[in-house]
Order: C-alpha cells, then sequence, then structure tokens
C-alpha cells in the first residue's frame, strides 16, 4: 500500500463518552480508552515518517464538563506525560504542547509543570513530534497571539500573527481528522487549517485503529490540493485547448 505521506495529521479525537456510554461504562473509561489510540495511532505515524501528529486532547469550550470529568481527564494527561514518557522517549517522540498554559488559563499547576518537563526531556527527540492541544481554544489562541504582537508594538500583518501563534515552527497540517461521525472543528486550528484536508469518519476514537488511519490516508492520497491556484496540468491543457480552437477558428 502507498500513501502520500503528509507532513502534518492533526486529530479531533471525538466519541470516546458515547463509546463508554454504549457498553454502559462511565465517561472516564472512554477516555482512557482514547489515550490507548493515541499511542496506537503516534506509533503507525511514526512508522510511516509522518513527522507532525496533532491532537486535540482538551478545548477551552470542555471547561463546561463536569468536574468530575474535567478533573478526570487532567489527571489521565498528568499519568500519561510522566509513567508513559519513557516510552515515549525511547520511541523517539517530541512533545510539544499548545493552548493556554498561563496561570490565567486555569490548567491545574501540577500539569502545567509535567506538560513543561515533558517538553524539556523529549526535546532532542527527531522520529515524530506529537502536539497536544489542552486548554487549547483556536479563538484563544489568535487572541493571544494578537494580543502578544499589540503589546510588542508590532503590525498584525498574517507573517507576523502565523510566528505569534502557539503552533510557530510547526507547518500546518495537511489533514485533519475527526472522528465520531461529527463534521464540525469545534475551534480546533482554525487559522492553520485553512488549507487541511478535511476528513470524517464515523469510527468512534476508542475503536480508531490502524487499518481507519490508513484509509483516512488513502483518501488524503486521493486529494487534489490546488492552495487556490489553476494546476500546471490543467493550465497547459487548457493553453494547448485554447491554441487548437484559435487555430481552427
Ligand atoms: C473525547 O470525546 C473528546 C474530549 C473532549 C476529550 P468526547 O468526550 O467528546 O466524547 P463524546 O463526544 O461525548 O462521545
Ligand atoms: C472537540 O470535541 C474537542 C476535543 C476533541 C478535545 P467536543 O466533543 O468537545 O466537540 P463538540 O462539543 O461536539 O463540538
Ligand atoms: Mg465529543
Amino acid at each position: 500500500m502507498s500513501f502520500a505521506i503528509p507532513q502534518h495529521v492533526a486529530f479531533i479525537m471525538d466519541g470516546n463518552g458515547r463509546w463508554a456510554t454504549r457498553q454502559g461504562l462511565p465517561r472516564l473509561k472512554g477516555h482512557a480508552e482514547g489515550v490507548k489510540t493515541v499511542q496506537r495511532v503516534l506509533e503507525q505515524l511514526a512508522q510511516y515518517g509522518v513527522p507532525y501528529a496533532t491532537f486535540y486532547a482538551f478545548s477551552t469550550e470542555n471547561w463546561k464538563r463536569g468536574s468530575e470529568e474535567v478533573n478526570g481527564l487532567f489527571e489521565m494527561a498528568q499519568t500519561y506525560f510522566t509513567t508513559d514518557l519513557a516510552t515515549l522517549v525511547k520511541n523517539g517522540v517530541r512533545l510539544k504542547f499548545i493552548g493556554d498554559r498561563t496561570p490565567a488559563g486555569k490548567l491545574p499547576l501540577a500539569l502545567r509543570t509535567i506538560m513543561d518537563k515533558a517538553e524539556k526531556a523529549t526535546a532532542h527527540n527527531t522520529k515524530i513530534t506529537a502536539v497536544f492541544a489542552v486548554n487549547y481554544g483556536a479563538r484563544d489562541e489568535i487572541a493571544r497571539a494578537a494580543r502578544a504582537l499589540a503589546q510588542q508594538g508590532v503590525e498584525a500583518t498574517p507573517e507576523a500573527l502565523e510566528a505569534a501563534l502557539d503552533t510557530t515552527g510547526i507547518p500546518a497540517p495537511d489533514l485533519v481528522v475527526r472522528t465520531a461521525g461529527e463534521q464540525r472543528l469545534s475551534n480546533f486550528m482554525l487559522w492553520q487549517s485553512a488549507y487541511a484536508e478535511l476528513y470524517f469518519t464515523d469510527v468512534l476514537w476508542p475503536d480508531f485503529g490502524n487499518t481507519h488511519m490508513q484509509a483516512a490516508l488513502a483518501s488524503f492520497t486521493q486529494r487534489t490540493r490546488r492552495f487556490g491556484a489553476v494546476p500546471e496540468a490543467t493550465a497547459t491543457a487548457e493553453a494547448t485547448e485554447a491554441k487548437a480552437l484559435s487555430v481552427a477558428a
């Protein structure tokens, strides 16, 4: 099987709650199962040579959920980025976080400290960069970037804004995958996904396996990316046709 290999695949991991509810389990069990999918997907993409993968783990809107779920998610993240850190390091994973990590962002200090440490501990890894969006909202990210530029007295050109986003240095996602049937972005990478290919599947995140990932990559391989331009081949063919028509006339 051969695929076009994207530089960056981003995941809106959705359906953990439904997965758990369907089996009569508490929602947090679904999130725990979702963590296993992250690990699996990361290993698969690293094997394929995809250099960047982003996982939307907690949105700025997810604070609306019950405190038991919110705290459970944070605890799970703390465990993942400490106990699984050795495996991540062994697999050559470089960790990066995007989202509001300032004290004003209200993430627990323990989690923020763990995130800082995990980034430092994996900074020199080169196999794949795994970006986790925690307390992330695209509107919040853009507003924070705009505020930073204003404070520095820098004009908000697209280039300056882009460089002030949390994702600075990370290429824009080529492919955004959302699981669990919803076809929306839910405030995810609105700026960076301007020209991303979107892929939606009904599969719930805990069930998202290697074959589903392959299906997403197969779909990506079929896409023609134009970025607003007329593709070279079409332009040439049309020019030849126009010439032939003018000769016939
Ligand atoms: C995971 O899925 C997304 C997170 C916020 C961690 P959900 O928890 O949104 O699952 P559903 O949509 O309720 O099924
Ligand atoms: C998007 O999923 C957020 C994450 C995957 C972290 P949600 O389940 O929060 O999105 P909505 O509420 O269905 O739009
Ligand atoms: Mg959801």
